[in-house]
């Protein structure tokens, strides 16, 4: 029997939550054309749509943020934030950013340049728009293994090191600004690399010289996941992994509201003085002054604690093994899920579990309407909605490989009889499977469409 790990941390502060009744969640659902990002917070029970700025601060992080030096330029927070950088990330120079798409958008809009190509295991789909929206064409290497979904592996989120070595030589190494892996790989189920694959990776950019850079959003968990699972590094601490993680890359992104457990922030780290330079131009155009990015002086304090926080062994080992206890329970249903679960999140393989809807009417967006619909639970579907496109040559729709829905567990938010209330939601779904119906899109942008996109269900 799948055991929940005991939290290590007591709750000091509390924030009620309610289960709004059937009719108004059908009420909300239709308000919001089926899309759960349109459903108010107020009337969600359980929101697990994203880890990304929903994890609980710890008192150290409150209290840090009381030391907040709100000065424009230079400030003390700035450089208590820049002390940390170099201790885990070791990069030369950086800056703080609202969030991490506004690293990406700051990194492409500098280095990609119309008909250029970035490859990765797998881009998010924040960088994947980034990249398009630059006319550049993000390519996803991950290896094979990524795609079969109930294999072990232990280390699924790896580059296929074939592919990309063809991949560079087929495109040009004149036509690939930079090249990218994402640590885990959120858009393949929270999957862990190896530091064996990270490091084979930097060789391969290093040897046709395209600058490295680490999407590390959730480093701390794939440090983790390397401390229990890689060859001859358990008695690592998981931050001497994830120094010489990025020992290897040239630089790194990072989403805060992930592994720094912060409700807001991110920054945009590299060892390139020139590419710094217009880095710090481009920031102060959209985000703020190099000391600060899009950030208050309290959220860099906030930022430079949870850095740490992060990287603790006992808060890891609590974090991943919640995730794989509620893997374990939703399994014992009989819900196929991505095997073996990642670190912040389940993916459910909706295309599995709902065969009776085609890619064409959504099998993921039937399961997360009927998730909150049962049980006021939100996740969030990562397939079909979120990726499927037109062809550019073809206009032909090309659909993903996987159709699945994420529940992203929150840190330190949940506790056990949370996760048990989602468990006998997701069982009562699976019983009555066969009576679920796919959706039809009625609105939908260019970009990034799932956020904003509008449903009817058939
Ligand atoms: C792997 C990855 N990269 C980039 C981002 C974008 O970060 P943000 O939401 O802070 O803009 C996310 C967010 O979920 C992510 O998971």
């Amino acid at each position: 029997m799948p055991i929940h790990p005991a939290e290590p941390f007591r709750i000091k502060s509390v924030e009620p939550i309610k289960l709004v009744s059937k009719e108004e969640r059908i009420q909300a659902m239709k308000n919001a054309g089926y899309n759960l990002f349109a459903v108010p917070a107020e009337d969600v029970y359980i929101d697990l749509l994203t880890d990304s700025g929903t994890g609980a601060m710890s008192q150290n992080q409150w209290a840090a943020i009381m030391q907040g030096d709100e000065s424009y330029a230079g400030a003390r927070s700035y450089y208590r934030l820049k002390a940390v950088m170099e201790k885990i990330f070791g990069f030369k120079y950086f800056v703080p950013t609202h969030q991490g798409r506004a690293a990406e958008n700051i990194l492409a809009s500098i280095m990609i340049k119309p008909g250029t190509y970035v490859p990765s295991n797998m881009h998010f789909d924040t960088t994947d728009a980034n990249i398009r929206a630059q006319g550049g064409s993000p390519e996803n290497l991950v290896i094979d293994d990524a795609f079969d979904i109930e294999k072990y592996v232990p280390f699924k989120g790896n580059m296929d090191l074939v592919k990309l070595e063809q991949f560079i030589n087929e495109k040009g190494v004149e036509n690939i600004p930079f090249g990218a892996i994402t640590i885990t790989n959120n858009a393949g189920g929270g999957q862990p690399i190896s530091l064996e694959n990270i490091k084979a990776v930097s060789k391969i950019y290093r040897k046709y010289k395209i600058p490295f850079f680490i999407d590390s959003c959730r480093f701390a968990e794939n440090c983790y996941f390397i401390k229990m699972r890689e060859k001859g590094y358990a008695s690592h601490t998981p931050l001497e992994i994830a120094q010489e993680i990025f020992s290897y890359a040239d630089g790194a992104w990072m989403s805060a509201k992930k592994d720094a457990i912060v409700n807001i922030g991110g920054f945009l780290a590299l060892n390139d003085e020139k590419l710094f330079q217009e880095v710090s131009n481009a920031l102060i155009l959209r985000e703020g002054f190099p000391t600060y990015g899009g950030l208050a002086g309290r959220d860099l304090e906030a930022l430079a604690t949870g850095l740490f926080e992060g990287l603790e062994e006992d808060y890891l080992a609590y974090r991943i093994n919640q995730t794989a206890y509620v893997a374990e329970k939703i399994k014992e249903i009989g819900i196929p899920i991505i095997e073996p679960p990642g670190g912040h999140a389940i993916y459910i393989d909706a295309g599995t579990m709902l065969p009776h809807i085609p890619q064409s009417e959504f099998p993921g967006q039937a399961l997360t309407a009927a998730l909150y619909l049962v049980g006021g639970i939100r996740g969030v579907e990562i397939g079909s909605v979120m990726f499927a496109h037109p062809d550019p040559e073809t206009g032909e729709m090309v659909y993903p490989k996987l159709e699945l829905v994420r529940l992203a567990i929150p840190r330190r938010v949940y506790t056990q009889s949370h996760m048990d209330y989602v468990v006998n939601v997701l069982k009562k779904i699976y019983e009555q499977r066969v009576s679920f119906r796919g959706y039809k899109l009625t609105y939908s942008p260019d970009l990034l469409r799932h956020f904003t996109a509008r449903f009817k269900p058939l």
